[in-house]
């Protein structure tokens, strides 16, 4: 999508879809009633008719409107001033554009930037339109034969609202662009097939990174160098499978030399089978997505190399596919850790911690500032908080109020759930340190509390994404999550938030 800022008359503009917010009762924005008077009143009169669903988000079309210059005008629906919080607006909006994007319309003309949005301003807004605007065009058709009806919006232009700053605005929305780029590879890695998409495939896609970016460097570490390491939890997880493991390094370097980095470690199961403890068969095709907290790192680097953003971040990637074989990992097996911990596996299906308490160990050696680690860890968490929050775990109280701010104004929420020690003890294991589960009683938080005990070095935060990274049935898809809610914590880190 083209967007541009204009300073434009929205009666004039000959854009084939003007588009105009509505607020309670029938009050227009600022340029909705420039455009009222043009028309003598016919926007107005439209509003009376009653035609526009009350609701925030409906839409009503009209064409054409006499003594504008637009094609169309679209008015959409922003409902009480008093309700008009980001997730309205976003709601809304995005609601606009796809009434948009089902007309003819070439272009549109959004009036939209100065809504009373709630604890945001016309910058935050510019990111929005951005962001939602770049949404829209994500399609997965790779693989179809027939590529279906190419998108006609290919211009979105942003009425300029009088006294606005454009330089901050222009930033905010390369920024909105920039989230949009890193969701969208967040999303294709997602719903790549699984034969395609493998650990070395993953590995191919950082590199692929690194050579568009002069301030990325990849460096990736096979099975040979991995064991060298003594990385043998994580390498027993893909010794059933023909496909090697891959530790994937990422660093971006945006900040000052010397700086500590942000990292952020993603879960890279390209296809989880469960293993020997082998999951059921329906719906085992959704497990391809139990690489979408790798993909989520990869989003979220694409992102700050896209706005260029001023803060070193890294992050690694443990990639493996876990299948079952001769050579396959058995229940009962102890594997030890690059920790030196050792690990009794009772369930070859509980595969993230493993490969997740090899990668938390390794990075200690770039003396973080913070870790965050992303997995699609548990289908517990899938029934603790449903497919709305991202399940966040830290000791670390500061780290969290970041994290859950973060998601708030990112419109990617996060839920903290509890990490203390009394939960330890379910990971007691007769034979070895540990055991890889903790029995039927908090799935999410015994997972979490494995993962402690390999990150007492750093300060660090584990996001359990299992609900949110993917829908299920005939919207099945990637969403991108958590790229909008990592991408807002590290542009905060860098001081970079729009108004
Ligand atoms: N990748 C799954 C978690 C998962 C399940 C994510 C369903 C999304 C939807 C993970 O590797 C897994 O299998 N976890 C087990 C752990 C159990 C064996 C302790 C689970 O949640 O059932
Ligand atoms: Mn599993
Ligand atoms: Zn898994």
């Amino acid at each position: 999508m083209e967007l541009h800022l204009r300073a434009v008359d929205s009666a004039k503009s000959g854009t084939q879809c003007l588009v105009l917010g509505v607020l309670e009762g029938k009050k227009l924005l600022p340029a909705g009633k420039e455009a009222d008077k043009a028309s003598s009143g016919a926007i107005a009169a439209a509003l009376r008719s009653g035609d526009l669903d009350e609701k925030a988000g409906a839409t009503l079309l009209l064409q054409p409107v006499p003594g504008l210059g637009a094609a169309r005008v679209l008015l959409v629906r922003l409902g009480a001033v008093s309700k008009l919080t980001r997730k309205v607006y976003a709601q809304a909006l995005r609601a606009a554009l796809e009434a948009v994007a089902r007309t003819s319309a070439k272009d549109a003309l959004l009036t939209l930037l100065d809504a009373p949005v709630r604890g945001a301003g016309p910058e935050w807004i510019a990111r929005c339109i951005a962001l939602e605007s770049e949404k829209l065009d994500y399609r997965f058709t790779e693989y179809k034969s027939k590529k279906g009806r190419t998108p006609t919006l290919k211009t979105v232009n942003i009425a300029l609202p009088a006294k606005a700053g454009r330089a901050k605005l222009k930033a905010a929305l390369a920024q909105g662009q920039a989230l949009a780029a890193g969701i969208s590879v967040a999303r294709r890695l997602g719903d790549l097939p699984p034969n395609v998409c493998n650990p070395r495939y993953l590995a191919s896609q950082a590199r692929a990174l690194a050579s568009k970016h002069d301030k990325v460097r990849v460096k990736v570490l096979g099975e040979r160098e991995m064991s060298r390491l003594g990385m043998h939890c994580l390498l027993s997880v893909s010794n059933g499978s023909a496909n090697e493991a891959q530790l994937i390094i990422i660093e971006y370097s945006g900040g000052k030399r010397g700086q500590a980095p942000e990292v952020l470690v993603g879960k890279g199961i390209t296809f989880d089978t469960g293993g020997i403890s082998l999951k059921p068969g329906a719906a085992m095709d959704e497990m391809k997505y139990d690489m979408c907290g790798a993909a989520s790192v990869m989003g979220t680097l694409t992102a700050c190399a896209e706005m260029d953003l001023p803060l070193n971040v890294t992050g690694v990637i443990a990639a493996a596919e876990n299948m079952p074989s001769g050579t396959a990992t058995r229940p009962g097996d102890i594997v030890k850790t690059m920790s030196g911990q050792t690990v009794e596996i009772l369930n070859t299906d509980a595969e993230g911690r493993l490969v997740l308490c090899d990668a938390l160990t390794y990075v200690e050696r770039f003396k973080p500032a913070h870790v965050i680690d992303i997995a699609t860890l548990t289908g517990a968490c899938v029934v603790a908080l449903g497919k709305v929050n991202s399940g966040l775990f830290t000791e670390d109280d500061r780290l969290a109020d970041s994290l859950l701010k973060a998601g708030e104004s990112a419109l990617d929420p996060a839920w903290r759930l509890p990490l203390q020690e009394e939960y330890q003890s379910l990971l007691d294991s007769n034979f070895a340190d540990m055991a890889n589960i903790g029995g039927p009683h908090g799935g999410a938080i015994t997972a979490a509390c494995f993962l402690a005990r390999y990150t007492r070095a750093y300060s660090w935060a584990h996001l359990d994404i299992a609900g949110v990274a993917w829908n299920s049935g005939a919207a099945k898809g990637g969403t991108g999550r958590p790229v909008g809610l990592l991408t807002e914590y590290l542009v905060n880190r860098a001081g970079k938030a729009p108004q």
